[in-house]
Formats: C-alpha cells, sequence, structure tokens
C-alpha cells in the first residue's frame, strides 16, 4: 500500500507501488502457497495472471509434485467475469470461482469449463469459501487483495499473518481502494496485532503481524 493506505489509484489502470525485489520476494510466497485469492473487483481491473514467475520456483514445486503454480480463487456476485482474462487464460493450475448462489447457473455458462464454479451460498462468506477450500486440500492460502477481500478475512478472524508492504508514495485521493474498508477487526486499541517483523527491501518496507496462534515465522 501507499504511506497514505491506498492499494492503487482511482483510475482503472493498475498503479504498481512495489519494487523488483519485493516482488520477487511475493513471488517466492506464493511459491509456497496451496492458491491464491483476489476478488473479483481485481481480476477485472488488474488482470493478473497469479502464476509464480520464476522457472526455478515452478520447477521446485514440480519436483514435489505440485502444480508449477497454485490454485487460483476468486469471488463473485455480480459474475461479470470475462473467461479470456489471465485470471482464467493462463496457467495449468485449477481457477474456483465462489459465487453467491444467485449466480452461478449464469457463471458456469459465461466461465465454460476453465472454472470451476462454486455455490458459496449468499452471503457470501470468507469463512465458507476457507472451509470450502480446506476440504479441497488447501492448508496455505495467500490472499492478494482488493481491499473488500482483505476486509472480510481479517474481520472473520480468519487471517494467520498480515504482510503489510508500504511503498514510499502517496496517492492522495479518498475515491481511491484502500487497503481495508470500514469494520470491526479484532486488533484495536485494546487488543493490538503483534509485530512479527520488519524488513527494509530497497525503498519499501515490510511489516509482518502475527495474526493467530499458527504463525509461522521463517
Ligand atoms: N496494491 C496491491 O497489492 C493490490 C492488490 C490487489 C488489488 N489491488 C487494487 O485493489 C482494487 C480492488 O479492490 P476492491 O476492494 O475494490 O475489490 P476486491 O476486493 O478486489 O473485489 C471486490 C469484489 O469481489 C467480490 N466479492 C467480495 N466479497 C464478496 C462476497 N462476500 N460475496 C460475493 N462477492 C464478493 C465482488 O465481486 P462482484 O462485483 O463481481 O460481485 C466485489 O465487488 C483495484 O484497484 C486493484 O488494483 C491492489
Amino acid at each position: 500500500m501507499s504511506i497514505d493506505g491506498y492499494l492503487g489509484s482511482a483510475s482503472p489502470r493498475r498503479l504498481e507501488l512495489s519494487n523488483d525485489a519485493d516482488f520477487d520476494r511475493v513471488d517466492a510466497v506464493r511459491a509456497t502457497c496451496d492458491a491464491i485469492f483476489v476478488g473479483a473487483e481485481t481480476v477485472r481491473l488488474d488482470n493478473p495472471r497469479l502464476l509464480v514467475r520464476s522457472p526455478a520456483r515452478r520447477e521446485e514445486r514440480a519436483a514435489r509434485g505440485l502444480a508449477p503454480s497454485p490454485i487460483k480463487v476468486t469471488v463473485t456476485e455480480r459474475v461479470e467475469l470475462d473467461a479470456r482474462a489471465d485470471f482464467f487464460a493462463t496457467g495449468e493450475a485449477e481457477k474456483l470461482v465462489y459465487c453467491a448462489s444467485s449466480g452461478v447457473v449464469h457463471a458456469r455458462s459465461r466461465l465454460g469449463p476453465g472454472a470451476t464454479v462454486v455455490d458459496a451460498g449468499a452471503p457470501v462468506k470468507m469463512r465458507t469459501i476457507s472451509e470450502d477450500l480446506g476440504a479441497r486440500g488447501v492448508d496455505r492460502l495467500m490472499v492478494e487483495g482488493g481491499g473488500k477481500v482483505h476486509t472480510q478475512f481479517l474481520t472473520d478472524d480468519l487471517v494467520d499473518e498480515l504482510q503489510l508492504v508500504v511503498a514510499p508514495v502517496f496517492v492522495g485521493d479518498s475515491e481511491a481502494p484502500r487497503f481495508v474498508r470500514d469494520g470491526i477487526f479484532p486488533w484495536n486499541p485494546g487488543r493490538r496485532a503483534t509485530l512479527a517483523d520488519v524488513r527494509q527491501i530497497g525503498d519499501v518496507v515490510l511489516l509482518r503481524y502475527a495474526l493467530s496462534s499458527r504463525f509461522q515465522d521463517d
């Protein structure tokens, strides 16, 4: 996020906040995960591929009997998703779309065989999704935004570790997406989160917070 807590700009163009070294660090974290989760708005606006980029890391995963990149996961109610988006069109791993019940039939016809559409009920809760992912063998889930999704995972107390990278820029536009939206968070002035690590990576800083007893330092 920016110094003032934004994930990007208010314009539809993607704003790159991190530097190359940190993008490579993110790639390394991705390679350790079973699945990567982003909200549908991030799929629409950023068109991310969500693949492990490093050939060495892809090979290392393959040697462990895993797909080169983790499973991709998103969530939607409105189902305004394009089957040609890079989320769906790239990589060999499964693409899971958790969908509010009302949109399931539409999502299956719109996305076709390139995605597995899961009826996630109504309203869709991140806990329901997490439990379903667990049943599918996903032990380690990386949530990569955006703010609406971050908010739900955090307020539902589902997060073991928060990795917050602060980039040395201001966005200065309240129309832009924030790291989180309004909500009741388990960490507050009366219950402070545990800061587990601070690391400077070039001109950005990584803050790692241990948010549950399942946090594992590395
Ligand atoms: N700096 C970074 O690291 C970073 C990372 C990721 C994203 N971003 C930025 O963040 C922005 C997007 O963030 P955002 O907060 O606007 O959106 P978001 O969290 O990416 O996605 C929100 C969308 O996800 C779906 N969704 C979320 N919760 C749901 C629920 N409980 N039930 C059903 N559907 C649900 C809805 O999709 P439908 O509208 O389809 O129903 C909702 O509109 C973009 O500007 C992107 O560039 C930045």
